[in-house]
């Protein structure tokens, strides 16, 4: 059995006993430290923690690991709730095309965005968009994130997203850490069913779904609700039938207009509701009496320049908050979670607090993962980052473009 101590920690981050499944409100201001702390991980999991005033008596040192993390802060790994890393090649040229004035809209109606990813992942093996994805995994990784959801929906036929999603249950399988997997069929209609949305839908109901299912490929199914993509009632009808395969939904919603996606998301009880910039206030209402987490990704608003969304809206109306990186070629070419805490703090005014809990805990709500991941709790994965030498953890996102992870600390072992 493999034992890992930390000892001498300056300040252990999100301490519980009894993890809460997500935070709310003013809730979500409140993260429990212990000073000059050690932690122990047996097996892979957390199994005990305390203060160094109270430091184990060891008597069975053999096969024990000690790491003194003498100046460094302890705190669970990041939980990325949203992110497309099975992609093909990147999409600079449409960087480019935005700089010199052409809007995300307009790329895509010229065949570009998704659709320009679609053409790219048709033509490429298996095999090299696993290799390619791997190293986005490894990428993330050793940033921080020890536990991803991933899309497909860059496929847009039956053979390319079941590529994608196998390339995804290989990701899974590497066990580095823990992968969910969400179909997302209806990210675009592609272009051989330009004139036949329906048709398009019909495929995704009747034969994508239905082969996924069988192969036990997703965990998630999402649509992306917008106009040009899909409708409220469209999305409505994709989740609906997701639901007989047992699939819970997430869906992308109010991104680039208001597209009642937050109402359809909360109508089918989706776990998670994402990007939002088009939110009002009579989508606060209606997230007050649902389970579904509302998610930032302030990568994408960032990147696409778009208004932001009303976060301290959303928390100071008693709601949960997540930040995920949206991780994908076209909106968010990045995964670096500390960056999206950055954000979080300065476009979004969350306090570091806040802003914690919104990658950690918050996030794995909304991926599933909150027994396993999201604090520093008995029981739950030893899925950790020491932090370089730091005065506090608001040094964290206030330095936004520095590396201040000193290690990951994966399943109980050492991964960077
Ligand atoms: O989450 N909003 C829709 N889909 C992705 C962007 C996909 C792309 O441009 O490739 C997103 O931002
Ligand atoms: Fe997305």
């Amino acid at each position: 059995m493999q034992k890992l101590l930390l000892k001498n920690i300056k300040l252990l981050i999100n301490v519980y006993e009894n993890a809460p499944q997500k935070l709310s409100g003013k809730q979500m201001a409140v993260l429990p430290c212990i000073n000059d702390a050690w932690l122990a991980c047996d097996d892979g999991l957390i199994s005990d923690y305390g203060s160094m005033d109270d430091f184990p008596g060891i008597t069975d040192w053999k096969g024990l690991e000690v790491i003194d993390c003498t100046g460094k802060m302890v705190m669970p790994g990041f939980v990325d709730s949203h992110t497309h890393i099975v992609y093909a090649g990147n999409r600079e040229q449409e960087f480019v095309d935005r700089i010199n004035g052409l809007s995300y809209e307009e790329i895509a109606n010229r065949g570009g965005g998704i659709l320009n990813s679609a053409k790219k992942l048709r033509e490429t093996s298996e095999e090299f968009l696993f290799e390619q994805s791997k190293q986005r995994l490894k990428e993330i990784i050793s940033q921080g994130t020890v536990a991803v959801e991933i899309k497909s929906g860059y496929g847009l036929n039956t053979e390319s997203e079941l590529k994608m999603l196998r390339v995804i249950k290989r990701l899974k399988e590497l066990n580095w850490i823990p992968v969910k997997a969400t179909f997302l069929g209806a990210h675009a209609v592609p272009t051989e069913f330009k004139e036949n949305k329906k048709g398009y839908i019909d495929l995704i109901i009747n034969q994508m779904l239905p082969a996924i299912a069988k192969e036990k490929l997703a965990d998630y199914i999402d649509v992306f609700c917008e106009k040009g993509y899909f409708t409220a009632e469209e999305t409505k009808q994709v989740l609906e039938a997701g639901k007989k395969y047992e699939l819970k939904g997430k869906v992308h919603a109010e991104q680039l207009s208001h597209s009642n996606g937050i109402k359809t998301a909360v109508e089918c009880n989706a776990i998670s509701v994402d990007h939002l910039e088009f939110c009002t206030q009579g989508d606060i209402q209606l997230l007050k009496n649902s389970n579904t987490m509302p998610t930032i990704l302030p990568g994408a608003a960032f990147f696409l320049n778009l208004q932001l969304p009303p976060a301290r809206k959303i928390i100071d109306n008693g709601l949960p908050l997540a930040f995920a990186s949206d991780y994908n070629p076209g909106s968010s070419p990045s995964g670096n979670m500390k960056l999206m805490m950055s954000m979080a703090c300065i476009q979004y005014k969350l306090t570091p607090e806040e802003a914690i809990n919104a990658v950690t805990l918050n996030t794995a709500y909304a991926m599933g993962l909150q027994n396993e991941a999201g604090t520093i709790t008995p029981g739950k994965r030893a899925n950790l980052i020491i932090t370089k030498e730091i005065n506090s953890y608001g040094f964290l996102p206030y330095a936004f473009g520095s590396d201040l992870i000193d290690a990951v600390i994966i399943n109980g072992k050492m991964w960077k």
